[in-house]
Protein backbone atom coordinates (compact mmCIF):
# COMPACT_ATOMS: atom_id res chain seq x y z
CA UNK A 1 0.00 0.00 0.00
CA UNK A 2 0.97 3.82 -0.49
CA UNK A 3 2.85 5.36 2.17
CA UNK A 4 0.74 8.30 3.39
CA UNK A 5 1.56 11.43 4.58
CA UNK A 6 -0.59 14.59 6.51
CA UNK A 7 1.00 18.22 6.61
CA UNK A 8 -0.51 20.87 7.96
CA UNK A 9 0.50 24.68 7.96
CA UNK A 10 -0.20 28.23 9.37
CA UNK A 11 0.59 30.83 6.45
CA UNK A 12 -0.27 34.74 6.40
CA UNK A 13 -2.07 35.95 3.53
CA UNK A 14 -0.53 38.76 1.68
CA UNK A 15 -3.00 40.17 -0.47
CA UNK A 16 -6.85 40.53 0.61
CA UNK A 17 -9.32 37.67 -0.30
CA UNK A 18 -12.60 38.25 -1.17
CA UNK A 19 -15.41 35.85 -0.24
CA UNK A 20 -16.00 34.99 -3.84
CA UNK A 21 -12.14 35.15 -3.91
CA UNK A 22 -11.80 32.50 -1.16
CA UNK A 23 -14.41 30.40 -2.33
CA UNK A 24 -12.72 30.26 -6.19
CA UNK A 25 -9.32 29.27 -4.05
CA UNK A 26 -11.07 26.59 -2.66
CA UNK A 27 -13.02 25.10 -5.54
CA UNK A 28 -9.51 25.18 -7.72
CA UNK A 29 -7.55 23.33 -4.75
CA UNK A 30 -10.49 20.66 -4.74
CA UNK A 31 -10.97 19.93 -8.41
CA UNK A 32 -6.73 19.92 -8.47
CA UNK A 33 -6.41 17.75 -5.42
CA UNK A 34 -9.47 15.19 -6.44
CA UNK A 35 -7.22 14.51 -9.41
CA UNK A 36 -4.34 14.57 -7.22
CA UNK A 37 -6.10 11.92 -4.44
CA UNK A 38 -5.41 14.38 -1.97
CA UNK A 39 -8.04 14.98 1.03
CA UNK A 40 -8.67 17.75 3.98
CA UNK A 41 -9.65 20.99 3.99
CA UNK A 42 -8.75 24.73 4.28
CA UNK A 43 -9.61 27.25 6.84
CA UNK A 44 -8.95 31.22 6.74
CA UNK A 45 -9.55 33.96 9.37
CA UNK A 46 -8.19 37.53 10.20
CA UNK A 47 -5.73 36.63 7.26
CA UNK A 48 -4.46 33.59 8.26
CA UNK A 49 -4.45 30.27 6.06
CA UNK A 50 -5.11 27.12 8.10
CA UNK A 51 -4.96 23.98 5.77
CA UNK A 52 -4.24 20.42 6.49
CA UNK A 53 -3.76 18.11 3.17
CA UNK A 54 -2.90 14.25 3.61
CA UNK A 55 -2.40 12.11 0.29
CA UNK A 56 -0.08 9.63 -1.41
CA UNK A 57 3.55 10.71 0.99
CA UNK A 58 5.51 11.98 -2.61
CA UNK A 59 1.94 14.29 -4.13
CA UNK A 60 1.40 15.55 -0.91
CA UNK A 61 5.14 16.82 -0.12
CA UNK A 62 5.29 18.02 -3.87
CA UNK A 63 1.68 19.97 -3.32
CA UNK A 64 2.84 21.59 -0.40
CA UNK A 65 6.23 22.58 -2.28
CA UNK A 66 4.17 23.94 -4.39
CA UNK A 67 1.45 25.88 -2.41
CA UNK A 68 4.66 27.71 -0.70
CA UNK A 69 5.33 28.99 -3.66
CA UNK A 70 2.00 30.73 -3.78
CA UNK A 71 2.73 34.64 -3.37
CA UNK A 72 -0.68 35.35 -2.69
CA UNK A 73 0.43 34.04 1.32
CA UNK A 74 3.28 33.55 3.33
CA UNK A 75 3.85 30.10 5.01
CA UNK A 76 4.59 30.58 8.87
CA UNK A 77 4.90 26.87 9.87
CA UNK A 78 4.35 23.49 9.19
CA UNK A 79 3.83 20.39 10.54
CA UNK A 80 4.75 17.00 8.71
CA UNK A 81 3.05 13.69 9.94
CA UNK A 82 6.26 10.91 10.17
CA UNK A 83 3.60 8.35 9.18
CA UNK A 84 0.05 8.37 8.55
CA UNK A 85 -1.84 4.80 8.87
CA UNK A 86 -5.07 5.92 7.47
CA UNK A 87 -6.78 8.65 5.98
CA UNK A 88 -8.15 11.27 8.37
CA UNK A 89 -10.76 12.93 5.99
CA UNK A 90 -11.04 10.44 2.95
CA UNK A 91 -13.71 12.09 2.10
CA UNK A 92 -12.76 15.66 1.82
CA UNK A 93 -11.24 16.78 -1.46
CA UNK A 94 -10.82 20.25 -0.08
CA UNK A 95 -13.03 21.48 2.47
CA UNK A 96 -13.46 24.88 2.60
CA UNK A 97 -14.42 25.19 6.38
CA UNK A 98 -15.76 28.68 7.38
CA UNK A 99 -16.56 30.13 10.34
CA UNK A 100 -19.93 29.52 10.98
CA UNK A 101 -19.20 25.83 10.75
CA UNK A 102 -16.18 26.46 12.77
CA UNK A 103 -18.06 28.12 15.95
CA UNK A 104 -19.07 24.61 16.51
CA UNK A 105 -15.93 22.88 16.88
CA UNK A 106 -13.51 25.38 18.41
CA UNK A 107 -10.56 23.17 17.51
CA UNK A 108 -9.05 24.99 14.65
CA UNK A 109 -8.34 28.42 17.19
CA UNK A 110 -6.87 25.87 19.54
CA UNK A 111 -4.65 24.24 17.23
CA UNK A 112 -3.43 27.58 15.58
CA UNK A 113 -2.83 29.41 18.45
CA UNK A 114 -0.81 26.26 20.20
CA UNK A 115 1.48 25.90 16.88
CA UNK A 116 2.29 29.58 17.13
CA UNK A 117 3.14 29.39 20.70
CA UNK A 118 5.16 26.18 20.00
CA UNK A 119 7.17 28.01 17.03
CA UNK A 120 7.64 30.95 19.62
CA UNK A 121 9.42 28.64 22.12
CA UNK A 122 11.94 27.10 19.22
CA UNK A 123 11.93 24.23 16.91
CA UNK A 124 13.32 21.57 19.09
CA UNK A 125 9.56 21.87 21.06
CA UNK A 126 7.62 21.64 18.04
CA UNK A 127 9.57 18.15 17.05
CA UNK A 128 8.27 16.90 21.04
CA UNK A 129 4.73 18.08 20.48
CA UNK A 130 3.83 16.77 17.22
CA UNK A 131 2.23 14.21 18.76
CA UNK A 132 -0.25 16.40 20.40
CA UNK A 133 -0.69 18.24 17.50
CA UNK A 134 -2.04 14.85 15.81
CA UNK A 135 -4.20 14.07 18.64
CA UNK A 136 -5.72 17.35 17.69
CA UNK A 137 -6.52 16.69 14.07
CA UNK A 138 -7.46 13.14 15.15
CA UNK A 139 -10.30 14.33 17.40
CA UNK A 140 -11.24 17.17 14.47
CA UNK A 141 -11.50 14.08 12.53
CA UNK A 142 -14.02 12.61 14.45
CA UNK A 143 -16.43 15.67 14.18
CA UNK A 144 -16.38 15.64 10.63
CA UNK A 145 -19.12 13.90 10.85
CA UNK A 146 -21.14 16.67 12.20
CA UNK A 147 -19.55 18.90 10.15
CA UNK A 148 -20.08 17.72 6.83
CA UNK A 149 -23.98 17.79 7.73
CA UNK A 150 -23.82 21.76 8.11
CA UNK A 151 -22.67 21.09 4.42
CA UNK A 152 -25.51 18.53 3.06
C1 LIG B 1 -3.75 29.12 1.11
C2 LIG B 1 -3.66 28.42 -0.20
C3 LIG B 1 -3.96 27.07 -0.29
C4 LIG B 1 -3.89 26.39 -1.49
N1 LIG B 1 -4.19 25.06 -1.55
C5 LIG B 1 -4.09 24.39 -2.71
C6 LIG B 1 -4.37 23.00 -2.77
O1 LIG B 1 -4.72 22.36 -1.80
N2 LIG B 1 -4.25 22.40 -3.99
C7 LIG B 1 -3.89 23.07 -5.12
O2 LIG B 1 -3.79 22.45 -6.19
N3 LIG B 1 -3.62 24.39 -5.08
C8 LIG B 1 -3.72 25.07 -3.91
N4 LIG B 1 -3.44 26.41 -3.87
C9 LIG B 1 -3.16 27.11 -5.14
C10 LIG B 1 -1.74 26.91 -5.58
O3 LIG B 1 -0.85 27.62 -4.74
C11 LIG B 1 -1.57 27.39 -7.03
O4 LIG B 1 -2.01 28.71 -7.16
C12 LIG B 1 -2.39 26.55 -7.98
O5 LIG B 1 -2.06 25.20 -7.81
C13 LIG B 1 -2.15 26.94 -9.45
O6 LIG B 1 -0.80 26.77 -9.74
P1 LIG B 1 -0.20 27.12 -11.18
O7 LIG B 1 -0.48 28.58 -11.38
O8 LIG B 1 1.26 26.80 -11.08
O9 LIG B 1 -0.93 26.23 -12.13
C14 LIG B 1 -3.51 27.10 -2.66
C15 LIG B 1 -3.19 28.44 -2.57
C16 LIG B 1 -3.25 29.12 -1.35
C17 LIG B 1 -2.93 30.58 -1.28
Amino acid sequence: MEELRGIVYVSSATVDFSMEELQELADKAAAANKKLGVTGYLYFEDKSFFQYIEGPKDVVQSLMNHISKDTRHKVVNVITSDSLPDRYFPSWNMRHLTKPALVKVKMENVIIEYIDSLSKMGLQKIEGSKINIWNMINKLSKMQLQLSGIYQ
